[in-house]
C-alpha cells in the first residue's frame, strides 16, 4: 500500500480515501505498540506546532501535546485569550504569520471556515481539532478502537443515538460512509443531519458498499448493532439550549434496556467524552464491560500522533 500524506492538512475525512484513513489507523496502532515498548523515533524532531484553542479541551489538547513531545516536536498552546484570531487580526494574517514560524497548526473552535482559511493561508499542514461541523481526529480514534476490538472496520453495524446534526454525528457519518461501515442515526426529526451531507455520504456509501440510515426510532436503530455510540446532548457553544435538548433527547438515552435490544452479546458502547452521565448515557452502561470509552480516549493520542507524523514527519 503506497500512501503518502506529507504536507497534507487534515480538515475533514471528506478529503481522505478509505485507504488513507486505514493507513492512519494502522500507523497509530504501530506507534502505540512502539510507545508501550519504549521505542521513540523522533519523527518530528526540530518541528514546532501551534495548538490554537477557541473552545476548551482535555483529550485533544493533551493528545497533540504528548504526541508532539513523544516525537521530538515543540508544541505551543495558544488559547483564544492569547491571540486575537479573527477580531483584532484577520484569520488570514494570523495564518500567514504562524505559517512563517510553525511547521504545523492545530485548530479547535467554532467555524469550519476558520480551519479552512488557516490551511489556505498558512501553507503548512493544519489539523482540525473540532469545529461546530466536524471532528475528524475523534473518528480516527474510534476506528482504531473498533479495529482493536473487532479486528476490522469495514462491514460493522454502527448506530449513533442522540443529536443527529452535531459535529460527532457528521464526522462519524462521513467516516463510516468512506470506510464501508453501515451507519444509522437515531435522533428526533428536528435534529436529523443536514440533507446535503446525507446525500454526499450516500455517494461515498455506494462506492464503499454500505448503508446510511436515518430514523427517529432508537429501538429500531440498535437492532443488530456492533457499536452503539452517543455524544453530549448540548455541544460546546449551545449551552442556552440545555433544557430544550434534555426534553427532546430523553427517549434517545443509551441505557441497559436499549443496549439489550441490539440482540447481540458483543455490542460495544462508545462515546467521544466528555460524557454527562444520566443524560445521554446511564452510569451502568458507561461503566459496563461493553464500554470502551477509555480505550477511545487513549487512542486519541496515538491517532493524533499518527496524523502529525504522516503529514509532517521526516
Ligand atoms: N473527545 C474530545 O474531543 O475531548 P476533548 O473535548 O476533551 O478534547
Ligand atoms: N459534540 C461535542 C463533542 C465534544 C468532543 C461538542 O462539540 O461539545
Amino acid at each position: 500500500m503506497s500512501v503518502n500524506l506529507k504536507g497534507r492538512s487534515f480538515l475533514t475525512l471528506k478529503d481522505y480515501t478509505a485507504e488513507e484513513i486505514e493507513y492512519l489507523v494502522d500507523l497509530a496502532i504501530d506507534l502505540k505498540k512502539k510507545k508501550k515498548a519504549g521505542i521513540f523515533e523522533n519523527h518530528l524532531k526540530h518541528k514546532n506546532v501551534a495548538l490554537i484553542f477557541e473552545k476548551p479541551s482535555t483529550r485533544t489538547r493533551c493528545s497533540f501535546t504528548i504526541g508532539a513531545v513523544d516525537e521530538g516536536a515543540h508544541p505551543e498552546y495558544l488559547s483564544k485569550n492569547d491571540i486575537q484570531l479573527g477580531y483584532k487580526e484577520t484569520v488570514e494574517d494570523t495564518a500567514r504569520v504562524l505559517g512563517r514560524m510553525f511547521d504545523g497548526i492545530e485548530f479547535r473552535g467554532f467555524s469550519q471556515d476558520t480551519v479552512e482559511k488557516l490551511a489556505r493561508y498558512s501553507k503548512v499542514p493544519v489539523w482540525n481539532g473540532l469545529t461546530d461541523e466536524d471532528h475528524p481526529t475523534q473518528v480516527l480514534a474510534d476506528f482504531m478502537t473498533m479495529k482493536e476490538k473487532f479486528g476490522r472496520i469495514k462491514g460493522l453495524n454502527f448506530v449513533y443515538c442522540g443529536d443527529g446534526r452535531n459535529n460527532m454525528s457528521n464526522a462519524l457519518m462521513i467516516g463510516c460512509a468512506k470506510m464501508g461501515v453501515n451507519f444509522t442515526v437515531a435522533s428526533p426529526e428536528s435534529l436529523f443531519p443536514d440533507e446535503g451531507l446525507v446525500g454526499l455520504c450516500r455517494t461515498y456509501a455506494r462506492e464503499s458498499g454500505c448503508m446510511i440510515n436515518i430514523t427517529s426510532s432508537p429501538e429500531e436503530a440498535v437492532k443488530n448493532a456492533d457499536v452503539v455510540y452517543t455524544d453530549v446532548w448540548v455541544s460546546m457553544g449551545e449551552e442556552a439550549k440545555t433544557q430544550e435538548r434534555k426534553a427532546l433527547l430523553k427517549p434517545y438515552q443509551v441505557n441497559s434496556r436499549l443496549m439489550s435490544l441490539t440482540g447481540k452479546t458483543g455490542t460495544i458502547f462508545m462515546h467521544c467524552l466528555p460524557a454527562v452521565r444520566g443524560n445521554e448515557v446511564t452510569e451502568d452502561v458507561i461503566e459496563s464491560e461493553s464500554s470502551v470509552v477509555f480505550d477511545e480516549a487513549e487512542n486519541r493520542m496515538h491517532t493524533i500522533k499518527a496524523v502529525m507524523v504522516a503529514t509532517l514527519g521526516d
